[in-house]
């Protein structure tokens, strides 16, 4: 961490891991990375706690292998964001697109699910495993969770799976995901979250920024970062362990009408 010093290096850093983890896809001899693994290797333990392991299988038959594989999130937001048809959705640090596939088919060909990615990798993957599900309403936007491409007002539902924790501006996005979602939009996240008694020193023992750990909220952090954004029916839950003082956990909050 310590040769980490601005911001700026630190996306670079998570921006060449998940480039990297998109190629070991498609090209078995590169490295893997992984939410929550430091290592190259995802173990056993991990695969309970982050990636395809945590959707159902109906879920899993809707999608294609790459995309399964590609799945690097914490939790399952598209099971608890109650999507509608119609409606329209964007995942915040979409990956290979696990999720706006599946929010693709839950809002029909009359909503629209965005996902929004900084690595142009992950970007490619998704775009081709959107071609093979034969999903079309389905698109891929390149840009920051910081400072989102899409203009105010104009989504139902924002969703992210593991993504948060790793940005170095966690206020900014929150402020963003209020400005683009429409009044009475809502927020499911699922993300890496602390329990209030971690220091940061803690939470930095217990794994590295990249690797999804070092860089999460702490429970208490995350109502107020919402709270202070200007959402409402805000609730920070736990829903299974990762490390000693750290979970995964579902976010939701509404923007008032
Ligand atoms: C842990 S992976 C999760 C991918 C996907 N949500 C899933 O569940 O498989 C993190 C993803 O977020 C992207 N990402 C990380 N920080 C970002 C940021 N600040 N802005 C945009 N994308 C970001 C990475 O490129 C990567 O694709």
């Amino acid at each position: 961490m310590a040769e980490l010093t601005t911001p700026d290096e630190l996306r670079e850093t998570v921006r060449e891991r998940y480039a990297a983890a998109a190629r070991a896809t498609t090209e078995p001899t590169a490295p893997a990375g992984c939410c929550g693994a430091d290592t190259a290797i995802v173990t056993d333990e991990q695969a309970e706690q982050f990636g395809a392991g945590l959707y159902a299988d109906g879920e899993r038959e809707e999608l294609p292998d790459t995309a399964l594989l590609a799945s690097l999130g914490c939790g399952n937001p598209t099971a608890m964001a109650e999507l509608h048809a119609g409606e329209t959705v964007l995942d915040l640090g979409s990956g290979g697109g696990i999720d706006v596939l599946l929010s693709a088919k839950r809002v029909g060909p009359t909503g629209t699910a965005y996902g929004l990615d900084m690595t142009d990798e992950m970007l490619a993957l998704a775009r081709r495993n959107a071609a093979e599900a034969e999903v079309a309403n389905a698109h891929f936007l390149k840009g920051e969770i910081e400072a989102i491409p899409l203009p105010a007002d104009s989504v139902d539902v924002v969703i992210s799976n593991c993504v948060v924790n790793l940005s170095t501006d966690k206020p900014a996005v929150l402020r963003e995901v209020f400005r683009v979602l429409a009044p009475g939009g809502r927020v499911g996240i699922s993300d890496v979250v602390a329990e209030d008694r971690l220091s940061e020193a803690d939470r930095a023992e217990r794994g590295s920024y990249t690797g999804c750990i070092a860089g999460a909220l702490s429970k208490g952090e995350y109502e107020a970062g919402l709270a202070a954004a200007g959402f409402a029916e805000i609730d920070v839950s736990f829903t299974h362990e990762v490390a000693d003082g750290l979970h995964g956990a579902i976010v939701k909050a509404v923007k008032p009408a």
